[in-house]
């Protein structure tokens, strides 16, 4: 396999775990609680601006563009399924953000919503990254010559300085780590695999 998705995939498997994260989380969680807001509010940051910007950010600039350089339109087909997959998920991250935004303990509403729209994300995300890793990801590779899959690589290695801007990458892994510590799978502990480097 190919560095450039070696990377994008490596982040699939720690998504997927903030994902379960999340799941065990807004499972547990009640109305009442004022430190539960805030937490709404990691979860809300993390997903935005580690899945979204940096990862998708990584495929919708890079990755996919250059597919599209190599006659895969975007308009239809899997492309477009994946942009409008990326949109999809922004609503429900814009939920945490909305619900993180507020102040005091949570309402049984609130409650509600975080609870629905996290088991709602958990799914879709999964399905998504499912999609990516065994159709798309494959037939990338098909298609990008490997030095242009070389240059891709050094470009998300760029993109990560650039955009993300140093240290961005560990500060969020140090997040997730915290985040599955307080919230581990009763059959998993805190070091979960995804969140090894
Ligand atoms: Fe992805």
């Amino acid at each position: 396999m190919c560095k450039a998705i070696e990377m994008l995939m490596r982040e699939h498997r720690f998504i997927e775990t903030m994902l379960n994260t999340l799941e065990v989380f807004a499972e547990r969680l009640e109305p009442g609680t004022a430190s539960d807001r805030v937490v709404v509010r990691d979860f809300g940051d993390f997903f935005a601006e580690f899945a979204d910007r940096c990862h998708h950010g990584k495929e919708e600039e890079g990755l996919f563009r250059k597919m599209e350089e190599h006659g895969i339109p975007n308009d239809h087909g899997p492309i477009a399924v994946m942009l409008s997959d990326h949109r999809e998920g922004r609503e429900h991250v814009a939920v945490f953000h909305e619900v993180g935004a507020g102040d005091g303990p949570l309402s049984p509403e609130e409650c509600e919503a975080v609870k629905r729209h996290a088991t709602q994300y958990a799914d879709h995300l999964r399905a998504h990254i499912q999609k990516e890793d065994n159709v798309l990801y494959p037939m990338s590779e098909q298609l990008i010559p490997d030095e242009e899959m070389d240059r891709l690589a050094r470009d998300f290695e760029r993109f990560e300085e650039d955009v993300m801007g140093a240290g961005a990458h560990e500060r969020y892994h140090e997040m997730g780590r915290r985040l599955a510590r307080q919230y581990p799978r009763a059959a998993e502990s805190g070091a979960a695999s995804g969140l090894r480097r």
